[in-house]
């Protein structure tokens, strides 16, 4: 979709991104200015491989401060190279071949991929639009074999922005506890909820005790994306087996993003809730402009900055080529020729009914792409 997109941009066509997995805010000049400090005073050398002590004390200091974490030591904690090196070299310490890993459908991409690169098999249980993408319990019960070795939970989600209750965390934190089983919690978008606080799921294991490992990103609370600096908290064999595969992979982390990362952690939290109430604003535009759509069903993303709407009820109907749509990625396709809409089609996620929509960019675009999709999809024959 993306190299489509390119190409009629080149021949001049104005299309309209809606594919983008990343904030459109430019990384704060604060942070910018702490990589340029880091690169004139020599931080530029390698760091030790599971990240500076440096920043790991900015990071103790932070979950201290901001998550009600009772007490964490530096041995807790692990910096990579994004969220995405954690969660990789996650499931390749604590994975190995012949066990199985529990991924709930809608996932994000890359956790079937990192369960596999571990040689693990990954067990897929669905979530429903109706349940706020949340599992019900007899479901995650019923995939539980003797080879689960491993939960990965994600709230809130990519693609559907579901932020689980505290009720459907508990739930899960007890069978996982009653099995004994780990929890990968990936809270890339936990700074990025919209209504109400969002509970990590350490707080809530507190009465429970499971063993939870929990990833965190910077890219997309600081916009730093292209920075690479992610980072888990967990228990210490864990991570020190973590440590050991990410410095015979990358070394370290990039040690100018390291102070950047400090810089960012122990500055004031403003941009972040500017960003926040933006993004909450171009949601509720975004809610506003679907629900103009016949036939289209919704849960209204409590975080992050996607949609995932069902938009199934237009499968076998015709384009005006003749064309059947067959699956998300002829919708998706149809959406690019006919609206100039770039969009994910939801099969990527493991949800064939759907496509998702990231709202990362200004609310007039917002409106026009769905307007523009809404007229492409009008025009589908029976
Ligand atoms: C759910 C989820 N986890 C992890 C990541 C990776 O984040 P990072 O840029 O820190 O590697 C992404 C990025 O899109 C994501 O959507």
């Amino acid at each position: 979709m993306t190299a489509k997109a390119a190409q009629l941009r080149n021949q001049g066509v104005d299309v309209i991104d809606f594919g983008v997995g990343e904030p459109d805010f430019n990384t704060p000049s604060h942070i910018i200015e702490a990589a340029y400090n880091a690169m004139k005073n020599g931080y530029t050398k390698y760091t030790a491989g599971s990240g500076s002590i440096d920043l790991k004390q900015s990071i103790q200091s932070f979950l201290l401060r901001s998550r009600n974490v009772e007490s964490i030591e530096l041995d807790n904690i692990i910096v990579s190279s994004g969220a995405k090196q954690s969660l990789s070299v996650a499931c390749q310490a604590l994975f190995d071949k012949e066990d199985e890993v529990i991924i709930f459908s809608p996932y994000w991409v890359s956790f079937p991929e990192f369960v596999k690169i571990a040689g693990a098999k990954p067990v897929i249980v669905t979530t429903a639009l109706e349940n706020n993408f949340e599992p019900l319990l007899k479901d995650v019960e019923k995939a539980i074999s003797r080879k689960t070795k491993g939960i990965i939970i994600n709230s809130p989600g990519n693609p559907t922005g579901a932020v689980w209750s505290s009720v459907a965390f508990r739930g899960l934190l007890e069978i996982a506890k009653k099995n004994n089983i780990t929890v990968i919690s990936d809270e890339t978008y936990d700074q990025l909820v919209f209504d109400g606080d969002f509970v990590p799921a350490e707080v809530i294991n507190k009465n429970i005790g499971a063993n939870i490992l929990t990833v965190k990103s910077l890219s997309k609370t600081y916009a730093m994306t292209g920075w690479r600096v992610g980072f888990a908290f967990g228990e210490k064999t864990t991570i020190k087996a973590m440590a050991k595969i990410q410095a015979q992979t990358t070394s370290c982390p990039n040690s100018i993003s390291q102070r950047a990362a400090m810089a960012a952690l122990d500055s004031d939290q403003g941009f972040v809730y500017e960003m926040k109430k933006e993004f909450l604003k171009r949601r509720n535009t975004m809610n506003k402009a679907l629900s103009t759509i016949d036939h289209i069903k919704i849960c209204i993303p409590g975080g992050a900055f996607y949609y995932f709407v069902d938009l199934s009820y237009y499968y076998n109907k015709i384009d005006k080529n003749g064309k059947i749509i067959e699956d998300s990625f002829d919708l998706s396709n149809y959406i690019l020729d006919e609206a100039r809409v770039v969009t994910v089609a939801g099969d990527a996620f493991g949800a064939k009914n759907y496509i998702r929509l990231s709202f990362a960019t200004n609310e007039d675009i917002i409106n026009e792409g769905i307007s523009r999709i809404k007229k492409s999809l009008s025009e589908l024959k029976q």
